[in-house]
């Protein structure tokens, strides 16, 4: 069966509507020709969806979908999909599944998983990693805040420390930032919203100039 008859879908959230015209932005800033791209935190599957039928139409193109608990409507929404080959799935963690990836072999990758700040942080070292020059790495709830939930998952003696430390710890901006930063010439942000879109330019690794630098130089 091919994209054109779509297969009706079940969903409680709509985290796709909202963020449609910043995705079609970020793909029309690809500088790479788009063959595997990733989802980290699939859900329902509403976003995985429209990215198969919006941009991953051409034989080839990929979207790897990778969530530790998906929600059960998740297979009957990308049942289709999956069939055809255009979303493979992983039930695993981001971390998992990035670090069997091959470096630079993603062209495009949605961070949408774990909103903890260290757990942004880490999914963007090691996505970043694994994004070919010229890729897209499109971050959701940049400026993401639910302290309800945050004291839902961890312990209250752990929660008593300054607004501003408790920021950087449980969501998700000072991380960026933080990567944005340390990251400098290798990213070019495309666009700052509620999401952040970054394409990476370079390797820094790859430009280390002196051959007696390169040989005390071994990342
Ligand atoms: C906000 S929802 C994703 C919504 C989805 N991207 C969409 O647009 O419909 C977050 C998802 O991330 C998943 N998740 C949480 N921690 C994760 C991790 N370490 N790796 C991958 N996915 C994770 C959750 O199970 C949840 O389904």
């Amino acid at each position: 069966m091919k994209m054109e008859q779509v297969l009706p879908a079940n969903y409680s959230e709509d985290w796709t509507s909202m963020h449609a015209a910043n995705f079609h932005v970020a793909f029309e800033n690809l500088h790479v020709p788009l063959q595997h791209g990733l989802e980290i935190g699939a859900f329902e599957g509403r976003t995985s969806r429209y990215f198969v039928e919006q941009f991953f139409r051409q034989d080839g193109q990929v979207l790897h979908a990778v969530d530790p608990h998906p929600k059960t409507v998740f297979w009957d929404n990308t049942l289709q999909a999956r069939d055809e080959g255009r979303i493979v799935f992983h039930q695993m963690k981001s971390y998992d599944f990035l670090i069997s990836q091959p470096d630079q072999s993603l062209d495009f990758i949605y961070l949408d998983g774990s909103h903890i700040g260290k757990h942004v942080l880490q999914d963007l070292v090691i996505a970043w990693r694994k994004l070919r020059i010229g890729g897209i790495l499109l971050i959701d709830d940049y400026h993401w805040k639910n302290h309800w939930y945050i004291e839902r998952l961890f312990p209250a003696s752990l929660l008593r420390m300054t607004e501003k430390k408790y920021a950087a710890t449980f969501y998700p901006k000072k991380a960026v930032d933080s990567f944005r930063k340390v990251y400098g010439p290798e990213v070019e942000t495309v666009f700052e919203n509620y999401q952040v879109c970054l394409r990476r330019f370079c390797d820094l690794d790859a430009l280390v100039v002196a051959e007696e630098q390169t040989k005390l130089f071994c990342p």
